[in-house]
Formats: C-alpha cells, sequence, structure tokens
C-alpha cells in the first residue's frame, strides 16, 4: 500500500501476538509494547540523514557518521502513544517531546482535545507522531493538523495497529505522511474498534477496565 511501511520483522510480529492476547497482563502489555516501540524506531528513523565528524579513536582519526540537522521531535497522543514514546526515547534519548492530549468521544468517535505542548520550532525539525491504534483516523488526523498548524512540515505516524479505514481517510486529509505500522487490521467494528485489534490500548497499558 502506498505510503504505508508495515514493519513484518519476525521480533515485531512475535510481541504484537503476545499483546494481542486478552489474557496478557498490565504489566506484560506495557514491556511489549516499550520493546516493540524500539524495534518500530528502528525502522521509522532508517531513512534519517547523516553527515560525518571528525573523531579520534585510540587509534587514530576518522570520519564518523552523525545524525545530520536538528534534533527529532517525538509526538506522543494521549494516553496510549506514551507506551510507544518511552522505547524510543530509550534508542533516541536526545529527542525533543510533543504531548497531544485527544480522547475519542465513545458516542460520536469524534477526537477531543485536551492538551497540547509541543517544542517551539517544529517547522525545522522531523517530527515523528506515536499512537498505538490508527482506528477511524479521527484522533491522527487532528493531531497532525495541530503539529501542522504549529509548524511541523516534516511529520511521520507511527502506529502499531492500523485500520485500512483509518489509513484510507488518514491519507486523504495527510497524503504528505508516511504511515509506519507493525499490522494492518482486517477492519473496524461497529463501535469503531480495529478487529481483530487488540482491544483499548489505553485500557490494557494503565490497567483502567
Ligand atoms: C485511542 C488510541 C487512539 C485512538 C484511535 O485513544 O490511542 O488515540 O483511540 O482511534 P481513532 O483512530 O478512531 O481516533 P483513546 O481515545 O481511547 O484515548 P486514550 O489513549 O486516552 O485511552
Ligand atoms: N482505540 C483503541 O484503543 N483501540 C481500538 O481498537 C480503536 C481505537
Amino acid at each position: 500500500m502506498a505510503g504505508v511501511t508495515v514493519v513484518d520483522h519476525p521480533l515485531v510480529q512475535h510481541k504484537l501476538t503476545l499483546m494481542r492476547r486478552k489474557e496478557t497482563s498490565t504489566a506484560s502489555f506495557r514491556r511489549l509494547l516499550r520493546e516493540i516501540s524500539t524495534l518500530l524506531c528502528y525502522e521509522v528513523t532508517r531513512h534519517l540523514d547523516v553527515t560525518t565528524t571528525r573523531i579520534e579513536t585510540p587509534m587514530m582519526e576518522m570520519d564518523s557518521p552523525i545524525l545530520e540537522g536538528k534534533k527529532l521531535v517525538f509526538a506522543s497522543i494521549l494516553r496510549a502513544g506514551n507506551g510507544l514514546l518511552e522505547g524510543m526515547l530509550d534508542l533516541v534519548p536526545a529527542a525533543r517531546v510533543a504531548h497531544i492530549g485527544l480522547y475519542r468521544d465513545h458516542e460520536t468517535l469524534e477526537a477531543v482535545e485536551y492538551y497540547f505542548k509541543a517544542p517551539e520550532d517544529l517547522e525545522n525539525r522531523l517530527v515523528i507522531a506515536v499512537d498505538p491504534m490508527l482506528a477511524t483516523a479521527n484522533s491522527a488526523i487532528m493531531a497532525m493538523d495541530k503539529l501542522k498548524e504549529r509548524g511541523a512540515r516534516n511529520i511521520r505516524f507511527l502506529c502499531l495497529l492500523a485500520a485500512p479505514e483509518g489509513i484510507a481517510r488518514f491519507q486523504a486529509a495527510h497524503p504528505d505522511i508516511p504511515i509506519f505500522t507493525a499490522s494492518i487490521d482486517a477492519g473496524l467494528n461497529e463501535k469503531g474498534y480495529i478487529i481483530p485489534g487488540l482491544g483499548d490500548a489505553g485500557d490494557r497499558m494503565y490497567g483502567t477496565k
């Protein structure tokens, strides 16, 4: 599917299976999400620009690769985005962080905003937005709107599971933003949940149901 990268690495798929199982505990779910997010981070950052810097090893001088440009921004869509954020920060500890507070109204499935805080100079940075679930895409579309309003021009969206309906709506609204996901599931049920999915990601992470 154009514009969508499915990360089909065996470790990602194995951990995802464990997360989907309904008997997986809150503690295990959180640990697995953190582990899987480091693997997804590896993929979403694969094509970052690098330059070289002159260093001295104990043996000799050399020109050695380092990341080019300003520090990355990870934008976590609360609450569940924080589960992905933690593993990403393990891998890129110097990244800046934006928080976008949204919840899905369970009746209308519309996203409702309650918080936004981001670094000032988004226009000069690569922003990687993270949320485990892309269902109707109402939340992700609103989050991308907010990031663009604040100047972000170079955005990637990373999730764990995506519904085909959500991908289509997201791409119609934000055709410039590539999507990275561990799975494209079958679809949505009548309540807007991803099927087969893994249930409510936030509730499973924090044990709130
Ligand atoms: C979940 C999930 C996404 C959203 C996806 O969040 O983390 O943000 O639903 O659904 P959508 O694509 O149909 O908008 P939720 O609203 O349950 O909030 P939470 O993370 O605080 O639990
Ligand atoms: N949000 C979730 O947490 N799970 C879904 O299946 C859909 C939206």
